[in-house]
């Protein structure tokens, strides 16, 4: 199933992301970075996505011995939801790094921003989950291309 997690039905349809789904997205990011297909840089980095209507879609980095295919955690998780039929998104928690978190690409970053309100949370936690840094899509992309 691709909506591996769904946050309680009481935390649905709420403006803003409570600390525990938070927490929650993060562990689920840190879980997804297991499956990251990375035997090139050996950088594994997962992505827990909360929908508004309470479902989880999580990504992982799928590299390619062609590089530039490589495609990220972020957007891995964006294309499985988008094409699954949902678009609309409150959260996301990105787990890479060790010693510090990865943060978003810029093209993760446009990505993000085609499908979240500038206010969600981005949540990158370290791979192990002892480092938490909160920004919000808005903060992370300052200026978006739109049409
Ligand atoms: N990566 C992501 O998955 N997300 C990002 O936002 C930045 C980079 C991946 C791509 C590649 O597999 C590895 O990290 C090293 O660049």
């Amino acid at each position: 199933m691709t909506a591996r997690t769904r946050i309680p039905t009481p935390n649905r349809n709420r403006t803003r992301t409570s600390t525990r789904a938070l927490d929650s997205l993060a562990r689920t990011a840190i879980k997804a970075a297991e499956s990251a297909y990375a035997p090139y840089s050996k950088f594994k980095v997962g992505a827990a996505l909360l929908a508004e209507d309470g479902r989880v879609f999580t990504g992982c980095n799928v590299e390619n011995a062609s590089y530039g295919l490589t495609n990220c955690a972020e957007r891995t998780a964006v294309f499985k939801a988008v094409s699954e039929g949902t678009t609309r998104f409150v959260a996301i928690a990105i787990a890479g790094g060790v010693g510090d978190v990865a943060m978003p690409c810029g093209a993760c970053r446009q990505v993000l921003a085609e499908f979240c309100p500038p206010e969600a949370p981005v949540r990158c936690v370290s791979l192990d989950g002892s480092i938490v840094k909160d920004f919000t899509v808005g903060q992370l992309l300052p200026g978006v291309f739109s049409l």
